[in-house]
């Protein structure tokens, strides 16, 4: 199959774009794989959430969603994975606990570079041991989107690891490989997903291993899910969902002293990064009021177990890059 965008297709803006899109691809998917499975990896991001979506409406119960908890992802992720997939549309879920699995090849590693590889290839690991379980199926879906397969995607292309091994032989289900992000953020709306699954910020594949800088450890790794949790709810609270391209905490690997109910700590910072751009190839700091800045630094200095002090990054890229690793 091509893999260029028709000429002649419209783009989707509109729920009524989007339902002619959903219907021409019901169609398309029921064409390609009949009455076979199809496996997909369904990590809770916009792409495969989407895809994850058309292809409950279009085949039921034979698709199959294998959902990997690495151990990295954010504060509410997983549950609310089986929430919508496995409760509300009745998704053939199959959830995989790799978080030991994941943290101990983890241990002790600090290099960024072998950090990343480490998690692509346990991930396809993973994966591939549950496919084979799995026996008999053809197909693997994937949310695969125009902006990949054009490689103006600095980030999938450029970041992400390796593929699945060959005796794992599928033919590839690809049903929004030609829509824009925007377009598919339309047609997940028009298949009933929530807002935080739709309009979710960008978060990259190895999730929080690369803010909980260095070495890995289970307590840094906490201090980075529960501060991001904090920041998040108080962007939303204050209405900068959506608004700020991006924004997440990071645990550097060291500590500093603090005091606490007269008491001197030797405890770890949060850093708090907060970034709008347009392609991620640059990037600007949002300017967020000061008033929320305290608030959060407040919140996150008095909740989150073993931090001490609050630092806010306030470098573009360049020459800082959006992630710290
Ligand atoms: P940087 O840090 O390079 O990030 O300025 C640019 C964008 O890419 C995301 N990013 C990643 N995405 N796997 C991904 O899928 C990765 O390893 C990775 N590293 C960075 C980052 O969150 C930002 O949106």
């Amino acid at each position: 199959m091509s893999n260029r965008r028709p000429d002649s297709m419209e783009r989707i803006t509109t729920p009524a774009l989007a339902g002619s899109f959903i219907d021409e691809q019901v169609a398309a998917i029921r064409e390609q794989v009949g009455d076979g499975r199809v496996l997909l990896a369904l990590s809770g991001g916009v792409d495969s959430s989407v895809t994850a979506a058309l292809l409950i409406r279009a085949i039921g119960k034979n698709l199959v969603c294998v959902h990997v908890n690495h151990g990295l992802l954010r504060k509410g992720e997983p549950e609310q994975v089986i929430k919508v997939f496995r409760e509300e549309l009745g998704a053939n879920l199959v959830y995989v606990d790799a978080v030991d699995r994941f943290l101990d090849k983890l241990a002790g590693v600090a290099d960024p570079e072998k950090k990343r590889k480490i998690i692509g290839k346990e991930f396809i690991d993973v994966f591939a041991e549950e496919a084979k379980k799995l026996d008999g199926i053809r197909f693997l879906a994937q949310g695969t989107i125009y902006p990949d397969i054009l490689e103006s995607g600095p980030v999938k292309s450029h970041h992400n690891v390796g593929g699945l091994p060959e005796e794992l032989n599928f033919e590839l289900v690809e049903p929004v490989k030609f829509l824009y992000k925007d377009e598919v953020r339309v047609v997940g709306k028009a298949l009933g997903l929530p807002d935080s699954m739709v309009y979710r910020q960008p978060f990259p594949g190895p999730g929080l291993g690369v803010r909980c800088v260095g070495a890995i450890t289970r307590d840094r790794l906490e201090a980075v899910r529960e501060s991001d949790a904090i920041l998040r709810e108080e962007f939303a609270k204050a209405g900068l969902e959506g608004k700020v391209w991006q924004y997440f905490t990071i645990v550097p690997d060291f500590k500093s002293t603090g005091i606490t109910d007269g008491l001197r700590t030797y405890d770890w910072p949060v850093v708090i990064r907060a970034v709008n751009t347009v392609d991620a190839v640059t990037a600007e700091v949002a300017e967020i009021d000061f008033g929320l800045m305290a608030h959060i630094v407040e919140r996150i200095t008095h909740e989150v177990k073993g931090v001490n002090r609050v630092l806010w990054d306030l470098t573009p890229k360049p020459s800082g890059t959006i992630e710290w690793e």
